[in-house]
């Protein structure tokens, strides 16, 4: 790994500690430095694509997925690269002493642990589920998956539910450090996108908005995206990015990632209209394309993460020093790991002071 990858890998697993942690966290400057860590908010509206990309990203099937509404809990998903040769699995905050290695068991959890906390209506909530998944195949990322924004309730669901979901989906893309992943569908007029429409009130010079367009394979013949993609119908900062996810067909007919991404890199290269774009576009660009990203963000963020983690680790000693107030025991334990991923983090920078700018390979 480089020494970015560690830094970076470090800061994932700081930020889920600081999470296990939750309200235990006591007065310090765990919040902030939780706050200063960047994540990737996928925003969209109802079946736009947004599961289907994230699952892209990871190149495995995980997800609840359908039409209607499928995400009614905020999913905070963290991918940590791990060596060469390692397996793959996956763990939940609220389960974290069962490894997954079945990613269908993954998916039923994530049905369950919604139902368990909206029974199984069409309600929504705003309590997160954590997920953890550990793979030599990911790029360090945060993701968040979000209910979609609708224009209507259902059945079953009350007539705030519209004004709720866009609440929830405004607290993670309003904050600073959020970056946003804004999908909309090909086969709908861009002016019309949920998407697009809430990252340009939030984020307006488009710095920290990457464009995915869903849904090429389901436009009309004899008309493209080219204007979208090429930026002319609505300009961003970064590049924007066609997708071509699994359809509906697909999924019933069990077609796996790894042929998905074949078809999707076929798509593109033999498409007479996007043939030119097709090294910048797809899934597994995207992960790339975000990756990097969100490397050039902690990249300008390390002096002040730096100093945010030493005032952590100041405060961590006295803490444990004193353990004056009443903390539980498994506090205890996660702070004693926030402050040792601190110390790797400061060791590692330092160490790559020395031997030239963090980022260097070795
Ligand atoms: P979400 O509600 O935004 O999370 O959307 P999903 O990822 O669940 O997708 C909704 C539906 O659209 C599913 O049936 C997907 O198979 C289908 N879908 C998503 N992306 C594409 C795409 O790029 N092409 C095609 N043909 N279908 C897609
Ligand atoms: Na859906
Ligand atoms: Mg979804």
């Amino acid at each position: 790994m480089t020494t970015m990858e560690s830094l970076i890998g470090l800061v994932n697993r700081i930020q889920r500690a600081c999470t296990v942690l939750g309200d235990h966290g006591g007065d310090n400057a765990l919040p902030t430095l939780w706050e200063a860590l960047p994540s990737v908010a996928v925003v969209g509206g109802q079946s736009s694509g947004k599961s289907s990309v994230l699952e892209s990203i990871v190149g495995r099937d995980f997800l609840p997925r359908g039409s209607g509404i499928v995400t009614r809990r905020p999913l905070v998903l963290q991918l940590h690269k791990t060596e060469d040769g390692q397996p793959e699995y996956a763990e939940f905050l609220h389960l974290s002493k069962r490894r997954f290695t079945d990613f269908a068991m993954v998916r039923k959890e994530i049905q369950d642990e919604t139902d368990r906390m909206t029974g199984r209506s069409k309600q929504i909530s705003p309590v997160p589920i954590h997920l953890s998944i550990y793979s030599p195949n990911v790029v360090n990322l945060t993701l968040i998956d979000l209910p979609g924004l609708t224009k209507v309730a259902v059945e079953g669901q009350p007539e705030s539910i519209v004004q709720d979901i866009e609440n929830m989906v405004r607290t993670y893309v309003e904050k600073p450090n959020s970056i946003i992943l804004a999908i909309s569908p090909a086969n709908q007029d861009i002016a019309t996108s949920d998407a697009i429409k809430l990252a340009r009130e939030v984020d307006p010079s488009g710095e920290r908005t990457f464009g995915v367009l869903t849904k090429l394979d389901l436009m009309d013949k004899g008309t493209n995206a080219l204007d979208v993609l090429e930026g002319r119908s609505y300009r961003l900062q970064h590049p924007w990015v066609g997708i071509v996810n699994r359809s509906q067909a697909d999924i019933n007919k069990n077609v796996d990632m790894i042929a998905a991404r074949r078809k999707e890199r076929e798509y593109f290269s033999s498409s007479p209209d996007y043939g030119h774009l097709a090294n910048k576009m797809g899934s597994e660009y995207l992960a790339k394309l975000l990756s990097k990203h969100l490397e050039l963000v902690i990249r300008a963020k390390i002096p002040s993460i730096t100093s945010l983690i030493n005032k952590t680790i100041d405060e961590l000693e006295s803490e444990m020093d004193h353990l004056g107030r009443p903390i539980a025991l498994d506090a205890g334990a996660q702070l004693y790991t926030i402050l040792e991923l601190c110390r790797a983090f400061d060791r590692i920078f330092k160490e790559h002071l020395d031997g030239g700018r963090p980022g260097g390979d070795r």
